[in-house]
């Protein structure tokens, strides 16, 4: 039996799992990394920590064939001797707003989501190069080549400049439709076409941006059941029959990791990263709060939260959203925080969810993974909400375990994508909606416009 290793290179952390070839986990192994903010609204890390991440959690795992994923859009930039020029701008960075508008104007709105799948968002890749050719001149002037954070531990450990057609999906610089770069949108933000990597098919490189692991991981090689990640950010996934973008762009159109297929999604920023920071503030653990928030009725007596801490992408592409917790009331203590919390994050996935159901998507269940994902109170409340079953799988660990089962096709394991599912995931318990939410969903909707109209000019 072949052993195979998922490597995730996440926002948090690197994760890595290693699996016999049905799939049962055989070890897991996990490195943090800090996050950089050295302005409101940025995010950074440093390509040396993911790679020193990288080679502590490869040390404790067996050896065998290894798969990547990791978080998509960050722009690592590279000087002519592959040496790291700045810190990666990350997919949860908020800086571009002025690039999106110059991107969409040059580009044109229509014929960018037509190429591309997608409107200019601040979190994705070709924003973040037009802001530092803007701001930091002198780094611009000395790019050779840029990565993706995955494609950054794979150039470390192989030496080769790769991406998947998934993650490169996420630059705004791919024709998604056709599976390769755009020549037509480089050249309108004069972008030189040999700065980027060579474009795969995920199986042809055993590699993925995170989303559509996560989504293999669990399963979703087709449509049907959608990916529902409570990851730092928080994802509704859908598998496409075919190339079909939103023509308002209110959610990603992408290439998926199964070979000629695509996907569509809708992403929140702070999933997980909501519940990391209500933790930090209140300083105790997971376990406690869910204990606490299981005190409390559905809808926390009228207490909502908007977890729009990171600004916004979907529904709201907005980088100025901002967080709040209304409705409190002195009976309000931080189990009632922590449930609000946990049911305002699941009224943004709803959010996306909506969405994907305006574009067809019929799913009977979601099947979830993330860090989230461990929480049985969250799943009964995001099921709820959702109005859908959830599954969860033998392992939480979607991204990393889809990362290994890319590792076993492209070994040759496995004969494709399909085989893999069909062999190594499954289902291990299922969470049904036990909660009505819908007039809690409607008060949720009318927060977003409430506190921009109450905050709209503060930033
Ligand atoms: C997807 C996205 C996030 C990151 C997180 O579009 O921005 O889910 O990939 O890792």
């Amino acid at each position: 039996m072949t052993t195979l290793i998922g490597l995730d290179v996440g926002t948090s952390g690197v994760k890595g799992i290693a699996i016999d070839e049905d799939g049962a986990v055989l070890a897991v192994a996990e490195e943090a990394y800090p996050l950089s903010t050295p302005h409101p609204g940025w995010a950074e890390q440093d390509p040396e920590d993911w790679w020193r991440a990288a080679e502590a959690v490869l040390a404790r795992l067996p050896e065998g064939p290894l798969g990547l994923s990791g978080q998509m859009h960050g722009l690592v930039v590279l000087d002519d001797g592959d040496r790291v020029l700045r810190p990666a701008i990350l997919w949860n960075d908020q800086r571009t707003a002025a690039e999106c508008a110059e991107i969409e104007e040059r580009v044109g709105l229509e014929r960018l989501i037509e190429l591309t799948g997608n409107r200019a968002l601040t979190g994705f890749t070709a924003p973040k190069l037009l802001w530092l050719r803007r701001h930091e001149p002198d780094v611009y002037a000395r790019i050779c080549r840029i990565l993706l954070p995955k494609d950054y531990v794979r150039l470390r450990l192989t030496g080769e400049h790769a991406v998947d057609a998934a993650d490169a999906s996420g630059t705004l610089l791919f024709d998604v439709a056709n599976r390769r770069w755009s020549a037509e949108v480089c050249a309108a933000l004069e972008i030189p076409l040999d700065w980027l990597p060579p474009a795969h098919e995920s199986t042809a490189i055993a590699g993925a941006g995170d989303q559509a692991a996560a989504a293999l991981g669990v399963g979703i090689a087709a449509p049907g059941a959608v990916s529902v990640v409570l990851g730092t950010s928080g994802v509704v996934f859908s598998a496409l029959p075919a190339y079909a973008p939103d023509p308002q762009a209110r959610v990603h159109t992408f290439c998926h990791a199964v070979p000629g297929t695509w996907h569509a999604m809708g992403v929140m920023l702070s999933a997980a990263g909501s519940a990391a920071w209500l933790r930090d503030a209140l300083r105790a653990s997971v376990v406690e709060r869910d204990a606490e928030a299981e005190r409390w009725e559905p809808g926390t007596e009228g207490l909502l939260f908007a977890p729009y801490l990171a600004g916004e992408r979907t529904p709201y592409p907005d980088p100025d959203a901002r967080g709040a917790f209304t409705g409190l009331s002195l009976r309000h203590d931080r189990g009632a925080l922590w449930r609000a919390m946990l049911e305002g994050v699941a009224f943004g996935l709803r959010d996306s969810l909506e969405l994907l159901r305006r574009l067809g998507a019929r799913p009977e269940v979601g099947r979830v993974s993330g860090g989230g994902a461990k929480s049985e109170l969250w799943l009964r409340i995001v099921a709820s909400v959702l109005q859908l079953p959830l599954e969860r799988m033998e392992t939480d660990e979607g991204s990393a375990f889809g990362a290994a089962l890319l590792a076993g096709v492209h070994s040759g394991v496995f004969a494709d994508a399909r085989e893999a599912v069909a062999r190594c995931v499954r289902p291990r318990a299922r969470v049904e909606p036990v909660w009505a939410y819908d007039v809690q969903y409607r008060s949720f909707r009318s927060l977003y416009p409430a506190l921009k109209a109450a905050h709209g000019n503060d930033v």
